[in-house]
C-alpha cells in the first residue's frame, strides 16, 4: 500500500521520527507551527502516534500533520516506509532513541541501542536519500548530544565488554555526530545537507533509564533541532554539530578514519 500524502504540494514536508517522545514532539510542533509545513510522524505504535497527531493539531492548527507507523529498530520495517512514500521529504530529523538498562537485542539479534540509536539514524537517510535528493534543496538534522564518547569501533555492540547502557547511548550519540559526517560528505553538492545538535537536558523515558533528570522543558530543547530543520542555517551547513544554536567543533567527526571505519561498519548491516 502506498503512503498517503495530502494534496498540498506546495509546502515542505517534514519528517520527525520518535514524535511521540518528550522532545520529538516538541520538534514535531516547532515544525507544525511554522509557516508551510506539512508533518509527519514517524512512530511505531499506532495509539501514542494518534495521540501525538491530535495534541499537534490542537497546538498548532496545522491539518498536515500525520503518522506513519515503522520501527526504526529494523531495517526491513524503514525499506518498507521508505518504498510506500509518496512525493516529497524536504526534511528528515532522526531522533528516536532508547537506552534499555539491560541489553536487548532486536529480533534480527542486533543489540538494541545499537541498532535504534545508530543503524536507524543511518537506515533512515540510505532510503530516503533519493526522496531527499529529489526534493532537494532538503535537509537532515541528526538529534545527537553532548553526552557521547567511548566508541569502540570493534565493539559496537556490546558484546566484548560489560553493557551498560550509559556507555552504550554515549557510544551511539557519539556515532551519530560522526555519520553525520559521512553522510554530508557523500551528499555534498546535492542540495541535501546533513547536521547534527544537542537538543537539550529532558526528563523523558531516554533520561530516567538513564537515571538524569533534565533541566529543561521539551520545548527548549526542541529549539535548535526545529532551527536546523526549517531555518536558513540548516540548508547553508552541513557537517556540522550545533548546541543553542551554535557550531561547536566536533573532535569525534573530525577523526575521519574512524568515520570512514563506522560507516563501513554500518554499511556491513545491510
Ligand atoms: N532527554 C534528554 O535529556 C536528551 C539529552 C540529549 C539528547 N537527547 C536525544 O534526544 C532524542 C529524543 O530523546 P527523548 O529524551 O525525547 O526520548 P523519549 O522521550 O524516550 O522518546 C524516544 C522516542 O523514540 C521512539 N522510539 C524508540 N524506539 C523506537 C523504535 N524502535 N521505532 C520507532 N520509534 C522508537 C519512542 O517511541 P515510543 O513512544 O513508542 O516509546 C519515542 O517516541 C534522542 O535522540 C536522545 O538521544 C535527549
Amino acid at each position: 500500500m502506498k503512503s498517503k500524502r495530502t494534496d498540498q504540494s506546495s509546502s515542505a514536508v517534514a519528517l520527525v521520527t520518535g514524535a511521540t517522545g518528550a522532545i520529538g514532539k516538541a520538534i514535531a510542533t516547532r515544525i507544525a507551527s511554522a509557516p508551510g509545513y506539512e508533518v509527519v510522524l514517524l512512530c511505531r505504535d499506532a495509539a501514542r502516534a494518534q495521540a501525538a497527531v491530535a495534541d499537534i493539531l490542537q497546538r498548532t492548527g496545522n491539518k498536515r500533520v500525520r503518522h506513519e507507523l515503522v520501527d526504526l529498530s529494523r531495517r526491513d520495517s524503514i525499506t518498507a516506509l521508505a518504498e510506500r512514500w509518496e512525493g516529497s521529504a524536504h526534511v528528515l530529523v532522526n531522533n528516536a532513541a532508547v537506552t534499555p538498562r539491560r541489553r536487548e537485542e532486536t529480533p534480527e539479534g542486533i543489540e538494541l541501542q545499537f541498532a535504534t540509536n545508530v543503524l536507524g539514524y543511518f537506515w533512515m537517510i540510505r532510503a530516503f536519500r533519493d526522496h531527499l535528493l529529489e526534493s532537494a534543496p532538503a535537509r537532515v538534522v541528526n538529534v545527537a548530544s553532548y553526552w557521547a564518547g567511548g566508541l569502540d569501533l570493534d565493539d559496537l555492540e556490546f558484546e566484548r565488554r560489560r553493557y551498560d547502557n550509559d556507555a552504550a547511548y554515549r557510544q551511539s550519540k557519539q556515532a551519530d555526530r560522526m555519520l553525520t559526517v559521512a553522510f554530508a560528505h557523500r551528499l555534498a553538492d546535492t542540495g541535501v545537507t546533513v547536521n547534527a545538535c544537542h537538543p537539550g537536558d529532558v526528563v523523558s523515558n531516554l533520561s530516567r533509564n538513564l537515571g538524569f533528570g533534565g533541566h529543561e522543558t521539551p520545548e527548549q530543547a526542541a529549539s535548535t533541532p526545529a532551527w536546523l530543520a526549517t531555518e536558513a542555517v540548516g540548508a547553508q551547513e552541513t557537517g556540522k554539530y550545533f548546541e543553542r544554536h551554535r557550531a561547536v567543533s566536533c573532535r569525534f567527526g573530525a577523526n575521519r578514519d574512524a568515520v570512514e571505519v563506522l560507516y563501513r561498519r554500518c554499511a556491513g548491516y545491510g
